[in-house]
């Protein structure tokens, strides 16, 4: 007879923001400094990302006030596009909810950011966001809401129509945040945002004792980006299946060019041919073997092109380097890219600049400032593949050591950026990445080491020269006795002549 006893194991399931509120600390909200620290970051990301859509110079409002000891208010307003009044409530009170899942560069991500600031907020000081938003259609909107978290649903508390003097969004989180602990950092975050994005005016107002007005350092809008279809080499099975319920009634020929990108009649017609298939079958009429044989084959055919980058915005070397020497004291800067390249068929840009100034620290390796989708990534950076490929470069050999301080600016753009986690403060692994960064690095540091080498020329030939001129001097002095003249004569053009450079005195 068993005597083993019945174990009630009990199922079930949990909401994306349930995940999230237990697990607060995979989106950056692990602790009071982080917590007002992303809250920052993601009003202000956003914020950015809208002026980008309105086509327009940012100009933002950060403020920052201490309610009472730990409660912290933060107010960001902008002047983007405004959120329609029938979004609002999805878009800050749902996890996993957003605008930015088409295939461009944008600074958000996941539909996460501000909601669990939202939710943070509510959690800690049990109060609810207020958004005060207006679009080109519309005066303007008001609302007051909270997250159904057991849900995932927002709780309206209150909406009206309220008179917006500008098109943009205003909101208004309060949080418990340790303003002490997170200040520098939110400071240096953006400083930092107009670097990578130096067209942005940002104005910050903490406790109304510190007031800091950054930017723009450059009045240029950059070029507008359009989203792009899947590249063929981006493509598995998910990708076909969703591509063929959509189109499943066309033929193979016209599927592969309306579906994706770097594909025309003529690739269509000498991929389809590579394949053994016959252009006039539909789509539908595939078996899953010859779907998965495919997908399998969209990803290792090397004819398609490289995928298309107008969906990119970098930097760009004038815009890059004026910020830089804008923000930092900056003694000698060089600027590179790679030009396009991918990954698993994203395309990615990586930009960066090596700068020399005393206000960067002191070590024998640069330090690493890292940037993507021209958002400024300050923690994590041990955790992160561009602090191992720096460790990679054996920077000795282009004479960088610690009696220069050398600063390195790096800029990854991508259509889909690898992060490690939801907080989006450090990117995992990707061999193309790593390869294209290591070059950019290694080709950074022989452009410095052509300076150093050339300055370490120069230094060697004024010492040269100095002694030289020392000894010459002398015997000038002494043959000038030795002859029964006065006056000695001036050797100063003579040995400049000699070494062509300047002598000291
Ligand atoms: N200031 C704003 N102006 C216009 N739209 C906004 C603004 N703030 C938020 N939104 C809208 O709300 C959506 C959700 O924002 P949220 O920050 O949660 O996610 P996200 O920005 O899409 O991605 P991520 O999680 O990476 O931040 C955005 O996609 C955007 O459509
Ligand atoms: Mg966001």
């Amino acid at each position: 007879m068993s005597h083993q006893k019945t174990i009630d194991t009990s199922f079930g399931s949990i909401s994306p923001a349930e995940f999230f509120y237990r697990n607060r600390q995979m989106a950056g909200f692990g602790n009071p400094t982080q917590a007002l620290y992303s809250t920052v970051r993601e009003l202000v990301e956003n914020s950015l990302d809208s002026c980008d859509d309105a086509q327009t110079l940012p100009l933002i409002d950060i403020e920052i006030q201490s309610v009472k000891s730990e409660i912290i208010t933060v107010k960001v307003s902008d002047n983007g596009t405004g959120v329609p009044s029938e979004q609002v409530p999805q878009a800050f009170g749902q996890v996993l909810y957003g605008s930015k899942y088409s295939q461009q560069q944008k600074r958000g991500t996941f539909g996460l950011g501000v909601t669990m600031a939202v939710l943070y907020g509510q959690i800690t000081t049990d109060s609810p966001v207020i958004i005060h938003t207006r679009t080109q259609n519309s005066n303007g909107h008001l609302y007051r809401l909270l997250v159904d978290v057991e849900n995932n649903l927002p709780l309206v508390e209150s909406n009206e129509e309220l008179q917006r003097n500008n098109v943009g969004t205003t909101v208004i989180v309060q949080l418990k945040g340790d303003l002490k602990r997170a200040q520098d950092r939110i400071i240096e975050y953006l400083r930092l945002s107009t670097v990578s994005t130096p067209h942005a005016k940002l104005s910050l107002k903490i406790d109304d004792e510190i007031h800091v007005n950054l930017g723009n350092w450059s009045n240029t809008l950059p070029e507008p980006i359009r989203p792009s279809k899947p590249h063929p080499r981006s493509v598995d099975m998910e990708v076909l299946r969703r591509l063929t319920s959509r189109h499943g009634e066309k033929n193979l020929d016209d599927f592969l060019c309306k579906s994706f990108q770097k594909i025309g009649p003529r690739t269509s017609a000498r991929f389809l041919r590579f394949m053994n298939l016959n252009p006039n079958r539909t789509i539908s009429e595939l078996t899953r073997d010859e779907l998965a044989q495919l997908a399998q084959a969209l990803r290792k055919y090397d004819g398609f092109e490289r995928p298309d980058s107008k969906c990119l915005s970098t930097i760009g070397k004038s815009d890059f380097l004026n910020a830089t020497t804008s923000v930092f004291n900056v003694r000698f800067a060089e600027y590179a890219s790679r030009g396009v390249n991918e990954w698993q068929g994203n395309p990615f840009v990586i930009e960066a600049i090596l700068a020399t100034g005393d206000d960067f620290p002191r070590s024998d390796i640069p330090t690493l400032y890292r940037f993507v989708n021209r958002v400024p990534l300050l923690y994590d950076s041990s955790d992160d593949v561009l602090t191992r490929v720096l460790k990679r470069v054996n920077w000795s050999r282009y004479s960088v050591s610690s009696s220069e301080p050398v600063a390195l600016f790096i800029h990854l753009c991508s259509t889909k950026i690898p992060f490690k986690a939801a907080g989006k403060q450090s990117l995992a692994s990707i061999p193309e990445i790593e390869h294209e960064a290591h070059q950019l690095l290694k080709e950074l540091g022989r452009k410095l080491g052509k300076i150093n080498a050339r300055a370490n020329r120069s230094v060697r030939e004024t010492k040269k020269m100095r002694e030289f001129s020392k000894s010459f001097k002398q015997i000038v002095k002494f043959s000038t006795t030795l002859a029964g003249y006065d006056e000695v004569p001036s050797t100063d053009a003579l040995v400049k002549q000699l070494f062509e450079v300047e002598p000291d005195e």
